[in-house]
């Protein structure tokens, strides 16, 4: 990889994005995560410089993250140069995802019928997305971004009998299976499978979880029945995915799940009006999450909620497909 033509590409990339969308971060290469495989596309007529870079990632045999992607994923960062105006931004972008699937041709793990190919690309950097779509990929799931201090529409849900309370060592059998409802439901929607472990698992994190003196996980209670779940990773937990915005302290909205015949009730709202009265007195810049973006109940929540699309990614399974 020559590294001068990639550092002008994230140098220019990095000029973009601060117009785009100031809430991303310094555009960045894979680092030693990287495969090595040479992912560069050069500057020509009509089209800026490209520089890619590979990560193979395998996932372990009943890991709880098997419910969110596949077994074997491989994932390209793309950097692409150019201001917002420069219409060749697609063009590049394309010749580099050609590169990446002549790369990903040769890799044997690849043909699996349990791998994909991911790209993670800002949700607001358009002048990509007909490119990721000629390629075969689907934009399947979203990091959200809320900066602090957005109001949260409020319902009176006193009236309605449901009572807001942090959760406890005591309510492992409620988290469990309120988390693995929005796995179930999240199914439909292209990129996440319960698995015959996928309850093991939950029981196992919500065991961890609860064990802690603050484990920032709510529950929402109708006549002592626990019918709404939110778990979120405060700061000090949140560093994993500090790296995506240029804001700090970030946290982590990690599940929200209301019981299926509770829905549309305020529910929802009030579980995340609690914890955005928390984050906000606690002085948290931006909270982030993950949701579908084909799911009809999350989508509109979230953007009624004041949450906005950062991030997109756009997958295809077996990552041999990707055209
Ligand atoms: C997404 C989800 C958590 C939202 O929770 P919810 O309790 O249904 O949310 P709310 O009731 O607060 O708000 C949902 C709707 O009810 C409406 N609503 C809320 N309170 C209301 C009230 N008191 N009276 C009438 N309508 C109300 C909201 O305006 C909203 O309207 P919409 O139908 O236009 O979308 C829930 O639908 C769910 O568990 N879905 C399955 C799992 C999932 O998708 N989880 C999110 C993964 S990221």
């Amino acid at each position: 990889m020559s590294a001068v033509i990639a550092e002008d590409v994230l140098r220019s990339a990095a000029e973009r994005w601060r117009r785009i969308d100031p809430l991303l971060p310094e555009p960045e290469e894979a680092g030693s995560a990287a495969c090595g495989a040479e992912l560069l596309v050069p500057a020509a007529k009509g089209r800026p410089a490209a520089a890619g870079w590979c990560r193979h990632h395998q996932v372990p045999p009943g890991a709880p993250e098997l419910a969110w992607g596949a077994a074997a994923q491989f994932w390209l960062t793309a950097q692409v140069a150019g201001d917002a105006e420069e219409p060749g931004i697609g063009a590049a972008l394309d010749e580099l995802l050609g590169r990446w699937r002549a790369h990903l041709a040769a890799e044997p793990a690849t043909a699996g019928q349990d791998s994909q190919a991911a790209v993670r690309w800002p949700s607001r950097d358009v002048a990509g997305v007909r490119a990721l779509l000629r390629h075969g990929l689907q934009p399947l799931t979203v990091t959200a971004v809320r900066p602090a201090g957005r109001a949260t529409p409020g319902w009176a849900l006193d009236a309605r009998g449901v009572r807001v309370r942090s959760a406890g060592p005591g309510d492992i059998t409620a988290v469990t299976e309120l988390a693995v409802e929005v796995i179930r439901f999240d199914q439909h929607f292209g990129s996440v499978l319960l698995h015959p472990h996928s309850a093991d698992a939950e029981r196992l994190a919500a065991e961890q979880n609860l064990a802690r003196p603050d484990p920032w996980t709510w529950l929402a209670e109708r006549d002592g029945q626990a019918v709404g779940l939110l778990i979120a990773d405060p700061p000090d937990r949140a560093d994993w995915i500090a790296s995506v915005t240029s804001l700090a302290p970030v946290a982590y909205l990690a599940t929200l799940s209301v019981r299926p015949g509770e829905r549309g009730s305020g529910v929802g709202t009030a579980l995340v009006a609690e914890l955005h009265r928390r984050l906000d007195a606690a002085g948290v810049a931006v909270t982030l999450l993950h949701h579908g973006l084909l799911n009809p109940l999350s989508t509109p929540f979230w953007s009624r909620m004041g949450y906005r699309p950062l991030w997109t990614r756009w997958e295809i399974r077996p990552a041999r497909a990707l055209q």
